[in-house]
């Protein structure tokens, strides 16, 4: 089987919903490797030092996540440049991974548009300073205040069913002129990791509906059409997106022939993967291009139907490596195992109690030290699956050790929640100059109680 094995794991696990826990994280998938990767490894180099970090500590106690602008920047600079052969290519920056506005701001400075799929993320967009078709929404079981409020800013909006035709046109009172529709491919006869999982997903519109879908919105007056469609998720194989736009490529020909309609843009969606393995590398984003580029020019250029803009809504690959949790050790214990504790938990990042997803752990100051020790790293929430790593080889540690837990920057701080009480914790930005500015303060105790009213339950019995 082509890819990674964990890639395809978590692609499973997003579109079925089905949760996955390996017996040993560290040591399962370990040697998986992915012949259309990059040959160069993981970056595990921190943009910190250990004493800079002592330092912001002074200011910001630990726990944090912080995030690294300048390498998050320079990364989208190239990822938009591989692109820049596609006129009209945009990223919209998926809000979900990273909903800060601080950062939807600096990556909306170099042209990124958002990807919402909630009202809470469209708020965020139009207090970021975005709006109009620089705003995608795609929700799905969408209730009709999160249409008005897209429908108010101009977003393009992206149905996830067909019923949603009727329901949108209700809400608004009549259809916006550009529409796109989300496929769903289902069950293809040919059966891989794209396409061989849609048909457990909830998304989505079938073939035969996009058929319908499209005829029945040009009917009702909608002129400019768009087409989406997002089957990966942290993949790894950049031949999945080349499939996956080849895939879109040839429904738009069918369906323009067929419907005589003119599509503006495919959305690819997101779901480009990250090395969170040591031994991982990062994808090839000139060679997923290029790839994508020799699809667009034999079935677009070709065919008639350019141009056509290619958008793309990813979220981790534009964030996900540039931000870091950054936690003291509270306590240590041995029993059957040797665990760590730090003073952050599951609720600041969910992935590895969740998935079992592995993500690096650095320990600032101690890099020259051999990593001999085998430890569990936990959290200190009452669920046994509160571990940021099981069996992890790292030097000797004590309390009060700064450890780093690497690639935090999406889906990290926004998975966050509040069982057992725990609040959730700040996020600072480390600048390109390298100060430091808190970005969201960390939760307070009046924050977590503020749904309650106290004063009424004194005089309840
Ligand atoms: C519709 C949609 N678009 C984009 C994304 C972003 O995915 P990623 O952060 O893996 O690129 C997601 C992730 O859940 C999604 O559901």
């Amino acid at each position: 089987m082509a890819g990674s094995a964990l890639a395809l794991v978590e692609t499973f696990m997003q579109v079925t919903g089905r949760t996955f826990k390996p017996v040993n994280r560290d040591i399962q998938l370990a040697t998986m490797t992915n012949p259309t990767m990059n040959s160069n490894t993981k970056d595990l180099s921190l943009p910190f030092t250990a004493a800079e970090l002592e330092m912001v500590t002074q200011k910001y106690p630990t726990p944090f996540h912080v995030y690294d602008e300048k390498s998050m920047l320079d990364n989208l600079d190239r990822f938009l440049s591989a692109f820049s052969w596609n006129e009209g290519f945009r990223e919209f920056f998926a809000v979900k991974a990273l909903p800060n506005p601080y950062i939807m701001k600096l990556l909306a400075g170099k042209g990124t548009g958002a990807d919402c799929s909630s009202i809470a993320e469209l708020l965020l967009a139009e207090r970021s300073g975005t709006r109009g078709e620089m705003i995608m929404f795609t929700s799905n079981n969408t209730p009709d205040y999160e249409y008005k409020k897209a429908l108010e800013l101009g977003a393009i909006i992206n149905l996830d069913d067909i019923s949603h035709i009727e329901y949108l046109e209700q809400v608004g009172g009549h259809l916006p002129t550009t529409i796109s529709f989300r496929y769903n491919p289902g069950p293809l006869k040919e059966g891989n990791a794209i396409i061989g999982v849609p048909e457990e997903a909830k998304y989505g519109f079938t073939r035969e509906q996009l058929f319908a879908g499209y005829q029945a919105a040009q009917k009702k007056g909608v002129k400019t059409f768009g087409l989406h469609t997002m089957v990966a998720s942290n993949e790894l194989n950049y031949e999945y997106f080349i499939e996956t736009a080849e895939m879109l490529f040839r429904l738009v020909g069918e369906l323009s022939s067929e419907l005589g309609i003119k599509f503006d843009f495919v959305n690819l969606g997101g779901g480009i993967g990250i090395p969170y393995r040591p031994e991982q590398s990062p994808i090839d984003i000139n060679a997923l291009s290029s790839g994508i580029r020799l699809m667009y020019d034999k079935l677009i250029v070709a065919e008639g139907l350019a141009p056509l803009k290619i958008f793309m809504e990813c979220g981790r690959y534009i964030t996900g490596p540039y931000g870091y949790l950054v936690s003291r050790v509270l306590h240590k214990k041995q029993i059957y195992k040797n665990y760590v504790g730090l003073d952050s938990c599951m609720a600041d990042l969910m992935r590895p109690g969740m998935y079992g997803a592995y993500h690096h752990i650095s320990v600032p100051g101690k890099e020259h030290l051999p990593a001999d020790q085998t430890y569990d790293v936990t959290g200190s929430l009452c669920e046994n699956n509160d571990k940021f790593a099981v069996d992890r080889h790292l030097p000797l540690l004590q309390a009060g050790d700064l450890v780093v837990i690497h690639d935090t920057g999406a889906h990290g701080h926004s998975m966050g929640f509040n069982y057992n009480g725990k609040l959730r914790h700040a996020e600072l930005l480390r600048r390109t100059d390298g100060s430091y500015k808190l970005i969201r303060r960390s939760e307070t105790m009046d924050d977590l109680f503020a749904t309650l009213n106290f004063t009424e339950l004194e005089g309840f019995k």
